[in-house]
């Protein structure tokens, strides 16, 4: 079982621990690959562990889903009572399952029940025989991240990967996302974010216009949960390269779809991971 305590060590060795952009040295670290393998030996199912294993090779997620656990691991390494957790455009991963292996109720949300890559639907997913016999219960709801069919104050800890850039109006669904945060409940999420004043392409919709009012929502209604290292690298990270470099299947294809349908390569993103504390009761 994931141990939070462990994780946590792990973590602040690599640095992983701070709010703030990810650069390629972070990313490429050998000492976030001692944790990728701490992961990955958690997975005792080749099901989920074929998604972990996916998401870890894959460009930025080698730092998202570290990023995301370990804040969780932090805020949580102290606490025992029943947590609920919600995993906002959930998309198919392994989060979810990781996390209701240690009695964590999770509750998916996304806009489609579409197939992942694999083509397997995150209702499905968590409908799986694993997922149901789990110390946490998961479970999947359709639903637009923007207008959340939750209550205020619903969950203990809210996180969204890589998914706030592919909304319409991210800044509603920050806001969203802190409404229903309970008090004291942690927000973590990452992001790509374009060096642009708009959206690239229909790529990500958080660019250099919108982010700052992003951190203004953020620090207005809640605090710093992660201490902050607000250093834009120097350089963005290039899904590109990472593609020259990775043997993985999934990478291939995706590149070699984006040729065919007449796309320009990739652009270049800032990642960014920022974890806060809800200060409201809102
Ligand atoms: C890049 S995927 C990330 C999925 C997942 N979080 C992960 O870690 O792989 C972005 C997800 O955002 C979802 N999405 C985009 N706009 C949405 C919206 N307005 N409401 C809910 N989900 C949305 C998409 O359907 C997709 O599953």
């Amino acid at each position: 079982m994931l141990n939070f305590n462990k994780l946590s060590e792990l973590a602040r060795v690599t640095g992983l621990l701070q709010s703030g952009f990810a650069s390629k040295d972070t990313c490429y670290s050998d000492k976030l690959s001692n944790l990728h393998n701490y992961l990955l030996e958690n997975c005792s199912s080749s099901y989920i562990s074929q998604y972990l294993t996916g998401g870890l090779k894959h460009w930025s997620r080698k730092w998202e889903y570290p990023y995301i656990l370990a804040n969780i691991a932090q805020y949580c390494r102290e606490k025992h009572e029943n947590l609920s957790a919600f995993d906002n455009a959930c998309g198919v991963n392994a989060t979810a399952y990781l996390l209701a292996k240690t009695g964590i109720n999770v509750t998916g949300t996304d806009l489609d029940d579409c197939p992942a890559a694999e083509g397997v639907l995150p209702s499905q997913h968590f409908a799986s025989p694993e997922m149901l016999n789990l110390p946490g219960k998961v479970s999947f709801i359709k639903a637009d991240s923007l207008h959340l069919p939750f209550d205020d104050n619903t969950f203990d800890l809210s996180y969204s990967i890589s998914s706030l850039e592919h909304m319409p109006d991210p800044v509603k669904a920050v806001e969203e996302m802190i409404r229903v945060t309970k008090h004291k409940g942690l927000i973590v999420f990452t992001m790509d974010v374009a060096p642009y004043l708009t959206s690239f392409n229909g790529e990500s919709n958080v660019n250099n216009s919108n982010f700052n009012e992003i951190q203004n929502i953020l620090l207005d209604k809640c605090s710093l949960f992660s201490p902050p290292k607000f250093k834009i690298p120097n350089e963005p990270l290039s899904w590109e390269d990472d593609c020259k470099q990775s043997t993985g299947l999934r990478e291939l294809l995706a590149s070699q779809s984006r040729k065919l349908m007449g796309k320009p390569p990739s652009p270049n993103f800032y990642i960014f991971g920022g974890a806060y504390i809800k200060n409201m009761d809102i």
